[in-house]
């Protein structure tokens, strides 16, 4: 089965020599080939350049890209796609002026989520779950990591890690699975953070490595949430089971959950909203991807990751959504890219390599996809006729997609 895009207006963030992730200035260099071609073999991109070399071959299908560019998909390092209902009520409970944590103390939150979903049935759950995986691969996400988290129980946990397995089995785009279990103190531990932690680890752990059901191993660094020192615990258990770290850090408060992550390899650090000096600092020359998530601080109505400060300090940087039903109600990618543009000062380049190779590194995939690189995954996205790839976070809210292809294959 082949496939030749013809005529491109541009092809975008075009890696002949593959790249695991760029950072600091290399961060602003976005490669790209004017008026090219982009051949696609059996779901995989076979070959790429100038219209002036494209090969005369048969092939099954051609598409005319012209005045269109394409772009790798997106890559979405960071979701909770899997949950039950919603939290609409407490949507409008901020609109009235409670804050994020007082409708969590009121015990709204997280743990409304837990609730709903220990009450859901796991056909149910994917059901609901596949609803909003395929809504994200229609905007243009062609890579995506998924959390538990919000199960808190060993069933339960269990439950959303099985919804997610039977979406990686089901459906063609590269899905990873972390293991959140450190999310919230559970109701029923709220004098026993301890007894609970142990569960994670004496229970829930090993079941996970013996089912196969994750990759990563996540933890909800924050006051009044979970410490560092249950950082280090959990991270340390996760490795012991095969699971490599990935965490919520400097959300709200910056505590040390940055080290923490760097002390214990983590692949990335998510969230990052509160960045001391000294945290950007212990990111500089590691294989840790720091994460922001710029609809979250939207939603939240909290500062933006200092995006600028650390990409200029020399680190890289990925965009993610953090898709969930608390904080980021969106898995809309090109919102963040167009997010990461007007509010945390990104340049398109920077933000395109942020949503692309970058997010690929953060869960693994950078082999994978997230460049235009032979022997990668065909998920492309086409865009409508634009003057430029900057056009897309320029026009912020509106859908520059005209089409998106999975392996090679338009999806609808
Ligand atoms: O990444 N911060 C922790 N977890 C989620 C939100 C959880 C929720 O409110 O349901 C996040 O923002
Ligand atoms: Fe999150």
């Amino acid at each position: 089965m082949r496939t030749l895009f013809k005529n491109i207006k541009e092809l975008v963030q075009v890696r002949r020599t593959p790249v695991a992730f760029v950072s600091g200035a290399a961060m602003k260099q976005l490669p790209t080939i004017q008026n090219a071609y982009l051949l696609v073999k059996n779901g995989v991109i076979a070959d790429f350049g100038s219209m002036d070399s494209c090969p005369r071959i048969d092939v099954d299908t051609i598409v005319d890209a012209s005045g269109k560019m394409i772009l790798p998909s997106w890559c979405d390092s960071h979701t909770h796609i899997v949950y039950a209902g919603n939290r609409e009520g407490e949507f409008v409970d901020r609109i009235n002026g409670l804050s994020y944590e007082e409708i969590a103390n009121r015990g709204g939150g997280i743990l409304n989520s837990a609730k709903k979903l220990q009450e859901t049935s796991e056909e149910e759950l994917y059901q609901q779950s596949k609803v909003r995986l395929e809504e994200v691969m229609r905007l243009g996400t062609g890579a995506v990591e998924i959390k538990s988290g919000y199960g808190l129980t060993l069933d339960a946990e269990i439950k959303m890690l099985r919804v997610i397995k039977r979406l990686k089995e089901n459906y063609s785009i590269p899905i990873k699975a972390t293991f959140l279990g450190a999310h919230a103190v559970p109701a029923n531990y709220k004098n026993n953070k301890q007894g609970y932690l142990q569960l994670l680890i004496d229970k829930i752990m090993p079941k996970i490595s013996e089912e196969k059901l994750a990759e990563y191993v996540d933890i909800f660094c924050e006051t009044g949430y979970f410490s560092v020192e249950d950082t280090e615990l959990i991270l340390k258990a996760g490795q012991q089971h095969g699971l490599i770290p990935k965490i919520h850090v400097n959300q709200f408060t910056a505590i040390g959950g940055v080290q923490a992550g760097v002390k214990h390899n983590a692949l990335s650090v998510d969230h990052l909203e509160e960045m001391r000096d000294q945290d950007i600092v212990a990111l500089q020359n590691t294989t840790t991807m720091p994460v922001a998530l710029p609809s979250c601080s939207y939603f939240l109505s909290i500062p933006y990751t200092p995006a600028r400060k650390m990409i200029d300090a020399g680190l890289p940087l990925a965009l993610a959504t953090d898709y969930n039903p608390g904080s980021t109600p969106s898995g809309n990618m090109n919102f963040v890219v167009a997010t990461a543009c007007i509010k945390m000062k990104m340049t398109p380049e920077e933000a395109i390599n942020a949503a692309t190779i970058n997010g690929a590194y953060a869960m693994g995939l950078e082999k994978e996809v997230g460049s235009i690189t032979v022997g990668k995954q065909a998920n492309l996205l086409l865009t409508k006729p634009i003057n430029s790839y900057g056009f897309i976070p320029y026009s912020f809210g509106q859908n520059q997609l005209d089409k998106v292809y999975l392996k090679g294959i338009e999806i609808n």
